[in-house]
């Protein structure tokens, strides 16, 4: 009995409280509740920081009044009275790294670069959300120490299929940011729509961004993105830490630009912008130095618009039935010597890396195992459903890097629950089965250290608005961001199914419109 006391009093001093009732949504690594509360008096509460992180200090006192109605005001110089201090720490181990101290005299967030000093600011805002008190005017005291388990962590958007405005993509990256996802990635190109305006090449957003009809509903659909649309979206996006991923999908999945200009395929057939989903045999055709010329020039225009090193080219599903009969492409597999399409396919996208290496631009790919080899600086992506462990393993002898994507846990456009299926064929992705995903696929961690993160993919054929995005990202993309950013034993299905309540009246009051998750209820 004796011991059994003197053993629960040593577990209390030593393991301080790290249950997850801080309800931080993605799991930090490290949480010790602290027993002195911090009173919000004063007004207005001086927030120190320096002139470089003045975006992060004005965010931060925005989101203090908007939830709390705590008035601040931003001083650079460190006083005495400071309540709240931002404090850059190049020392800490992660550039993405934090802390987050309360106390009762003062609220400290080190961060080791500004995206950990925004990333502090996140988690300062979800421990307000459960330990602040109202009447009070105090929050609970507490350290938190954090850093991300992978160093990308991505959202995908398809305004291709279906093409979603660019105010519309702002508020989806406000939301991302909430949970410390990193990038946005953009599928801007696709059978079904070219969105990106190319100036030297106008005739891609005048035709290929416009299509009669969408699977027989008989109303138009057209859209684009200025280049300086864009460039707001990078610098808004830029703002909230996450980077945008421009993906222009090639050689297959092309059908809109090939309806702009015949001459980029096999046959030069005069194509329209596809009207319904599936895939098309029509790709650009490999043997042609003037589809080179073409996909050169796109990538010096997009290469001034987006400033990332990230550059997607697609690369998925890409039949190669016509590239096995056209001349041109047979005439480069003859000169070359390259025994396959595949291996054409391969050669296809060595030249195209050519023209993100002028730029120092490297390829993001959705990888096809039949493909032979990629360029050597490419970053695969695992999709394909029941594949994921063979992905893994064969990137990793191929020294790729891996982004993990795969259907059985992180492909969006499924549906949540039986009787929301679109489309008859998806599988039903739930929300604890999007929160089962382990990047590695329990492989053993030195077979596992090329992953470098996870991404969630929301392809657009069903997706018509930034409603519908919203409803079918949110909450699984909270159960992903654990995924991506929390250490596998910080990890828990019941503490995640506890944070729900609290998450949702958030989204809720933000007029993000998420599915309630209805299955975790007894209804
Ligand atoms: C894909 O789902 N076609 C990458
Ligand atoms: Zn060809």
């Amino acid at each position: 009995m004796m011991n059994k006391f003197i053993f629960v009093i040593v577990c209390f001093i030593s393991f301080p409280s790290i249950a997850q009732d801080h309800k931080i949504i993605p799991a930090p690594n490290h949480v010790e509740k602290r027993e002195d509360n911090f009173k919000w008096t004063d007004y207005p509460i001086p927030i120190i920081a320096d002139d470089t992180l003045f975006f992060e200090a004005e965010y931060l006192s925005e989101l203090l009044k908007r939830d709390h109605g705590i008035v601040s005001e931003i001083v650079s110089m460190k006083n005495e009275g400071s309540r709240i201090q931002l404090l850059l720490d190049e020392d800490m181990n992660d550039a993405e790294a934090y802390a987050l101290e309360i106390t009762e005299k003062q609220i400290i967030i080190t961060g080791g670069s500004r995206s950990g000093i925004f990333y502090g600011i996140q988690s300062l805002r979800q421990w307000m959300w459960n330990n602040y008190d109202d009447c009070n005017k105090a929050v609970s005291g507490v350290l938190i120490e954090d850093q991300p388990r992978y160093p990308f962590r991505a959202l995908m958007l398809d305004p291709a299929r279906h093409f979603l405005p660019v105010n519309d993509l702002k508020r989806y990256v406000d939301v991302m940011a909430q949970y410390k996802f990193n990038r946005l990635h953009l599928h801007l190109s696709d059978d079904q729509g070219w969105r990106i305006e190319i100036k030297k090449y106008p005739k891609l957003t005048e035709i290929g961004s416009d299509r009669s009809e969408t699977d027989g509903d008989g109303k138009p659909h057209s859209g684009f993105y200025s280049q300086q649309d864009m460039k707001a979206l990078v610098a808004y996006a830029a703002q909230r830490h996450v980077s945008i991923i421009p993906e222009i999908d090639i050689p297959g999945h092309s059908v809109a630009a090939i309806a702009a200009y015949p001459y980029l395929t096999c046959f030069e057939d005069q194509l329209e912008v596809r009207t319904t989903p599936n895939i098309s045999k029509d790709l650009l055709c490999g043997g042609n130095d003037e589809v080179f010329r073409f996909l050169d020039d796109v990538i010096d225009e997009l290469a001034q618009v987006f400033p990332g090193e990230e550059f997607h080219i697609g690369g998925d599903e890409a039949p190669l039935d016509h590239w096995e009969k056209c001349p041109k492409c047979q005439k480069r597999m003859k000169e070359l010597k390259l025994s396959s399409p595949q291996h054409l396919m391969s050669y296809f996208f060595q030249r195209v890396n050519e023209s993100l290496q002028k730029h120092k631009k490297k390829p993001l790919v959705w990888y096809e195992l039949d493909v032979p080899y990629y360029p050597e600086n490419s970053t695969m992506y695992a999709w394909r459903l029941g594949l994921s462990k063979e992905a893994i393993e064969k990137s990793r002898k191929q020294g790729y890097q891996l982004v993990c994507c795969p259907g059985e846990h992180a492909y969006f456009d499924y549906p949540q629950a039986r009787g929301e299926e679109t489309c008859n064929w998806m599988p039903v992705l739930p929300l604890e089965q999007v929160y089962k995903f382990e990047p590695t696929m329990e492989l053993p961690a030195k077979e596992t250290d090329h992953i470098i993160g996870v991404e969630a993919t929301l392809w657009g054929e069903y997706i018509k608005d930034i409603n519908r995005a919203f409803y079918m990202t949110w909450p699984r993309a909270m159960a992903l961001s654990e995924a991506g950013w929390s250490e596998k034993k910080n990890r828990s299905w019941n503490e995640f199914k506890g944070k729900m309540d609290v998450h949702t009246s958030k989204l809720l009051h933000q007029g993000v419109n998420y599915r309630p998750p209805v299955e975790l209820y007894d209804l």
